[in-house]
């Protein structure tokens, strides 16, 4: 090897090591502020979080636990609820010990503590969905969301429901995104505190999920999806441009991603929407094709009058995504190993920021370590911190939340809003996250010197 090519290589591999340092320090300074901001008394969400771990090393009781959670929205009974825990719980072996199996035997079989024993099951569901859900409507919460405002958290409002059945409970959505639309643009308190606190924000921010609004989406039926859906959403996007509301439109599946990704590049160049500044899609680093979309949406971006927003995140469906396709005997679309997608996760922030200014960042993660990367590679791209901003999710990592807006980048929460039962598909998507070795509370519940390690990207878990 030449000496000139050698020099080259060192110096490459240096400023490599020069790029991991910076992001460990910065992670380290990140947990070292969150620590400043934890509060020392009682929390529930710690608490509730050590419990979830009891399921970190029980599949057998996980798999069961999320099958209850996914079929509870239909038990509409106590009595239907005790049946299918003596289903799931006592007559399917798990990892529960013998001994509660015995005693919940026992409560189930007798008339009355077997409907306590439900309405128990019952509470603790909702109990769990008040962690990751704001509130069932905005107007009934919001004074939560101005309270989050006042601390300088900003939001993303999401109507919990998704993959809707029937074209009337489509119907319903729109009018329910409409009409949250209406109630944020006429909040005035909102509107005072975002114009003193955060004079660069629009009025609010909302965040669709398609699947919602349009009962037949079907990747078979690629362009008719496309073209319904784009009808859909012309009236939310229309009133959301009236009031200079921002729309996001979320990812889901990956069977309905090429669908939502057409929809959002052709409807925001419809000549009505074209010119306006806040619009944004999502790309999920767990889906092998994202640095192919990202690079197609930055092309694209970089053709419009203001830039897109890209919000860069894991994704959430991974489970779902390898179930799905071990059933149709294809390649999984997602990586198996979650290392690659946290790798992944940097390569995409690195388009995103090199390609400043025509497209605005938005970087969706509770991952301390891929966050830290994405700070360090913006200043390395020289990108203002006023340009990007973090997002994550109600409920999840208010200590993070604060540590981050402490060195001026903003933060913005993915608040859902609804009923429990459409939303608990969502719920189950926090709790596999919460619950497993690989997520984010392994970050929170980690003492100080296994937290560092995880800042190493080959170490590093969590969404
Ligand atoms: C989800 O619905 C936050 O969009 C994400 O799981």
């Amino acid at each position: 090897m030449k000496a000139t090519e050698e020099n080259n290589l060192s110096n490459l591999s240096s400023s490599q090591n020069d790029l991991q340092t910076e992001i460990i320090e910065k992670g380290k300074e990140l947990f070292r502020l969150s620590d400043s901001f934890e509060g020392s008394f009682f929390s529930s969400y710690k608490f509730f979080s050590k419990s979830l771990l009891f399921l970190e090393n029980r599949p057998l009781l996980k798999l069961q636990a999320f099958r209850f959670a996914d079929l509870f929205p239909s038990l509409i009974s106590l009595s239907a609820i005790s049946r299918y825990i003596k289903i799931y719980f006592v007559e399917t072996p798990t990892e529960i010990p013998k001994w509660i199996v015995f005693f919940l035997t026992i409560f189930l079989s007798n008339p009355i503590t077997s409907p306590l024993l439900a309405l128990g099951a019952k509470i603790g569901i909702k109990l769990t969905a008040k962690f990751f859900i704001l509130g069932r409507t905005y107007g009934s919460d919001r004074k939560k969301i101005i309270n989050r405002y006042k601390n300088g958290i900003s939001a993303t409002i999401d109507i919990l429901g998704e993959a809707v059945l029937s074209e009337k409970e489509a119907e319903k959505y729109i009018k329910e995104y409409l009409q949250l639309l209406e109630e944020v643009a006429q909040d005035k308190e909102l509107y005072s505190i975002r114009s003193k606190d955060f004079p660069n924000e629009p009025t609010g921010n909302v965040s669709v999920k398609c699947s919602s609004l349009y009962s037949q989406l079907d990747p078979l039926a690629h362009e008719s999806s496309v073209s319904h859906l784009k009808e859909k959403l012309r009236p939310i996007l229309r009133s959301a441009v009236s009031k200079k509301i921002f729309i996001n439109l979320d990812m889901e599946q990956y069977d309905t991603k090429e669908i939502i990704l057409d929809t959002a590049l052709q409807i925001y160049s419809e000549q009505e929407f074209e010119n306006y500044p806040h619009f944004g899609i999502v790309i999920q680093a767990y889906l092998r094709s994202s640095q192919k979309d990202l690079v197609k949406v930055i092309e694209y971006s970089k053709k419009r009058k203001y830039p897109l927003t890209v919000r860069l995140v894991k994704g959430a469906y991974w489970e779902y995504e390898m179930t799905q396709s071990a059933q149709k005997g294809w390649d999984p679309p997602v990586f198996l190993k979650k290392s690659d997608t946290d790798k992944n996760y940097e390569e995409c922030s690195k388009l995103l920021l090199s390609s400043y200014p025509y497209i605005r960042p938005a970087f969706g993660s509770h991952n301390i370590r891929s966050l830290s990367s994405a700070f360090v590679l913006a200043s390395k791209y020289s990108v203002p911190n006023q340009f990007f901003e973090v997002q994550m999710l109600y409920g999840m990592g208010d200590s993070y939340k604060k540590a981050i807006r402490s060195l001026g980048i903003s933060v913005r929460e993915y608040s859902p809003i609804g009923e429990v039962i459409p939303g608990m598909a969502y719920l189950v998507r926090r709790l596999l996250e919460n619950s497993t070795n690989e997520g984010f509370l392994k970050n929170i519940n980690a003492n100080q010197k296994d937290r560092e390690q995880l800042l190493y990207l080959e170490n590093s878990r969590s969404i």
